[in-house]
């Protein structure tokens, strides 16, 4: 009689394959001298790792829906790693020690936090309001502005639920809660925003042309001394600087959402910005807790999503081969590597895996991993039949508002918890 498949040795081969495909594009991002070692560890373990502690790729993708992972995938395929062999700094790579990024530094009282007091966040949506929340509740001003007072009123109603979510998880006080709720002020007029502002963040609808006129309009009203940031997840720092006379204090400022639960956030500094801007966003954002990871030069994707496609590219290859399913990727993630990679990045668990060990890793997955440059079947067929995820009410996955609501409130949860754990 045949001996019955091994599920746990499928399982453990597949979760191979998913760990190789994240550290192979992890070392790829260190040889293109975009990041370092260190600066891949700090995002993975503070934004990427912590939410797929609780879910997998499938799941993590449904809330942004094929359609648009289509375009992000799309994009990135292009270029990621199709490395079949060991690269040669990657024992180098596993060299650094723990710890943050290295940021630039400047001589004691060359930059100061203190001087930035007024924010300003322009586009009040998903992960504006969170953004504005945030710095309110580090004691800073902030002001909102959107197109219409009611996408305001919206944004200061969901800011105040998270302020409350904060203080109900004892992160903060309920006092704070309501002072930093009373610092966000709101209008729908660009110059009143950014008027008396030192830092703006530019967190409004994913469009180039959008944002360049944005930033040339900021640039025009904003005060001279003012950074100008942008939270865009695809373009990169030359594309809007070149909007402003001020490159040289433009700077990416990626978050991942929910950007007031996850410390991690990617600074990515275009070819004009000046060290000073670096090391005073840095700085800024370490004074308020955060854990920020320096992009040394732009790179399409910067660090998480690069390493997400990496991760999906190889996660959809496992379901079309047949090996697992979506629901058995998701869940074979969130217990397994995923949990892992909530409190240390992929470079210092392959260290602690052993170098060796790792090695003989990578010499046998690198060549069964997917090298696919398009975007997968798998996501086109949902795309092409309407089942992009939590908007459409079905994906891999089937969702009603109460279940996609249940989903939000336990990955909010669970975020909380380890923001208590590992601070
Ligand atoms: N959603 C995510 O997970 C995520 C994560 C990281 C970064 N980002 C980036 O953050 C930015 C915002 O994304 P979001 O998910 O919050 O989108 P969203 O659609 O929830 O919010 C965008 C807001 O911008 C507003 N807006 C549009 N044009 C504007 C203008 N001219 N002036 C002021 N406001 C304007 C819209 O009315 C809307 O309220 C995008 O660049 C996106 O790539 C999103």
């Amino acid at each position: 009689m045949p001996a019955p498949p091994d599920n746990t040795s499928n399982l453990s081969a597949i979760a191979a394959r998913l760990r190789t495909a994240l550290l192979r594009e992890s070392i790829a991002l260190v040889d293109s001298g975009s990041a370092t070692p260190a600066a891949v560890d700090t995002l993975v373990r503070t934004t990427i790792g912590r939410r797929l502690s609780v879910a997998g790729p499938f799941e993590i993708w449904e809330q942004i829906g094929w359609d648009l992972v289509q375009v992000i995938a799309g994009e990135l395929l292009k270029d990621l790693s199709n490395a079949t062999d060991v690269s040669p700094s990657f024992d180098s790579c596993l060299d650094h020690t723990d710890g943050g990024p290295p940021l630039p530094v400047l001589a004691a009282g060359t930059t100061t936090t203190d001087a930035i007091s007024h924010v300003a966040v322009i586009g009040a949506g998903l992960m504006g309001h969170g953004i504005a929340l945030e710095f309110a509740a580090s004691g800073r001003s902030v002001r909102l502005h959107d197109l219409s007072p009611a996408l305001l009123a919206d944004a200061l109603t969901r800011a105040e639920v998270g302020l409350r979510t904060l203080a109900g998880s004892g992160r903060i006080s309920g006092a704070d809660a309501e002072a930093a709720l009373g610092r966000i002020s709101t209008t729908t007029n660009v110059a009143d925003c950014v008027r008396a502002a030192d830092l703006v963040i530019e967190a409004a609808s994913e469009n180039l042309d959008l944002k360049k006129r944005i930033f040339q309009q900021l640039d025009t009203l904003a005060p001279a001394r003012a950074i100008l940031a942008s939270n865009t997840s695809t373009f990169l720092p030359s594309a809007y600087a070149a909007s402003t006379r001020r490159p040289e204090q433009v700077i990416g400022t990626h978050y991942y959402n929910p950007p007031h639960l996850l410390p991690g956030l990617e600074i990515i500094r275009g070819p004009a910005t000046s060290d000073r801007t670096a090391a005073t966003i840095g700085a800024l954002f370490e004074s308020i807790g955060k854990q920020p990871a320096l992009l040394a030069r732009e790179i399409q994707g910067f660090i998480g999503n690069r390493l997400q496609v990496a991760l999906l590219r190889e996660a959809t290859s496992v379901v079309e081969g047949g090996l697992a399913t979506a629901a058995e990727v998701d869940q074979l993630v969130r217990t397994t590597f995923g949990r892992d990679l909530a409190s240390a990045g992929p470079f210092t668990l392959a260290r602690r895996a052993g170098l060796e060990t790792t090695r003989a890793v990578l010499v046998h997955n690198l060549p069964l991993l997917s090298n696919r440059r398009t975007v997968p079947e798998l996501v086109l067929q949902k795309v092409a039949s309407g089942a992009l995820g939590v908007k459409a009410g079905r994906g891999f996955y089937d969702w009603t508002p109460e279940s996609a609501e249940a989903w939000r409130a336990h990955m909010a949860d669970s975020l909380l918890g380890m923001e208590a754990h590992q601070q």
